[in-house]
């Protein structure tokens, strides 16, 4: 199959996005854009169309997909019910980068909510995105688009080098403006769970919710999690990775005792540690405190620096404060938990 990457500047933006959905209303598997990073989209009320999903990504069979909508009636179509609380959340916080857990209706197949009671519902706020669900008519399953355990992919290049040859096409939205995947919150029981950290945090959602907590698994890695995906190993470039915390005064002397040239090792890190040291391949995310940049680089950077062939990538790590929290989370497990303190 010949995978194509459609343009979507002024010019062909429509057209393309017709051929998309086109493709969506015939069954097939799409990438698309999101805010947060690129989507895998098939129709999510036909089951055939969404096994594809599994299929090309290679994802295991029990871990369920999001739907995406673009308002509330599709949210009627495809819940039990709606509780106020949830509600809440999508009058205040959609359309965005928050996927919320519903208990789901009989339209919702066992194909995308693996033969659970619950369904992923999320509005996002990508333009694109938006005209694909309303052209194709439907809610769009998605995952993010990367071949199971890689790195999302935040752009259509990224998309490309793991999906070539097995899906149709590629809308090109250049790049996401988030960079990780949505916060995904289980409002169907209490306490309510962040079940996966994204753009918002327990905090921005405890402005609408009187308590939310984070999933035992995200603090303790002993713990098994209660989202499915959360389990499998994710995120990991081809390289070893090190992600490396505490005082970066002590960077240098760190990487000199390794053993390794540093010109086989390739580096992410902050404009503050990057002044002081002397590393040859070097990838400057963000200033230390500002995680949205850092978010926004995290895995485009991993995914570039994969492409050299280095022994080793080191990448700093940040405090687990607010969406540092959300970073954390896709550096452990982009690095199983390689962490070292310095
Ligand atoms: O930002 C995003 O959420 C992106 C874009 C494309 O929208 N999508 C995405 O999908 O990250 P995916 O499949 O890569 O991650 C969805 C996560 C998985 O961990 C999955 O197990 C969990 O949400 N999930 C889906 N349905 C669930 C359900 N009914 N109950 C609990 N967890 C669920
Ligand atoms: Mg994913």
């Amino acid at each position: 199959m010949n995978t194509i990457i459609e343009n979507l500047d002024e010019k062909n933006k429509i057209k393309s996005l017709e051929k998309a959905a086109e493709l969506i209303k015939n069954g097939s598997v799409v990438a698309f854009p999101t805010e947060t990073v690129y989507g895998l989209g098939a129709n999510g009320l036909d089951e055939e169309a969404c096994k594809k999903i599994f299929d090309v990504k290679r994802r295991k069979r029990d871990n369920p997909l999001i739907l995406h909508v673009t308002n509330e009636d599709m949210v009627k179509n495809l819940s039990s019910e709606i509780t106020e609380d949830q509600k809440k959340l999508m009058d205040n916080l959609w359309p965005g980068p928050l996927t919320i857990i519903f208990k789901k209706s009989d339209k919702v197949n066992d194909v995308v909510s693996c033969g659970g009671d619950t369904v992923a519902i999320r509005n996002p706020s990508d333009e694109i995105a938006r005209f694909l669900i309303d052209k194709s008519g439907c809610p769009i399953a998605a995952p993010s688009a990367n071949k199971s355990g890689r790195p999302s992919p935040t752009n259509a290049q990224d998309v490309y080098s793991d999906m070539q040859g097995e899906i149709e096409m590629i809308l090109d939205g250049g790049s996401c403006n988030i960079g990780i995947e949505s916060t995904v919150v289980d409002l169907t029981e209490k306490p309510y769970t962040i079940l996966r950290p994204g753009f918002y945090t327990k905090e921005d959602l405890e402005e609408y919710l009187d308590e939310v907590v984070y999933d035992k698994s995200l603090i303790d890695s002993n713990t098994i999690p209660k989202s499915p995906g959360q389990k499998y190993k994710h995120y990991a470039p081809k390289t070893k990775l090190i992600v490396i915390k505490g005082n970066m005064d002590n960077i240098q002397n760190y990487v000199d005792n390794l053993g390794i040239n540093t010109d086989e090792i390739g580096f992410i890190l902050t404009e503050e540690t990057a002044e002081n040291v002397n590393f040859e391949n070097v990838k400057i995310i963000s200033k230390r405190n500002d995680y949205l940049n850092f978010a926004h680089n995290i895995f485009t950077y991993l995914r570039e620096l994969d492409k050299f062939n280095y022994k080793l990538l080191i990448c700093e790590g940040v405090n687990e404060q607010k969406m540092g929290i959300s970073i954390m989370n896709r550096l452990k497990k982009s690095c199983a938990n390689n962490i070292k303190v310095i």
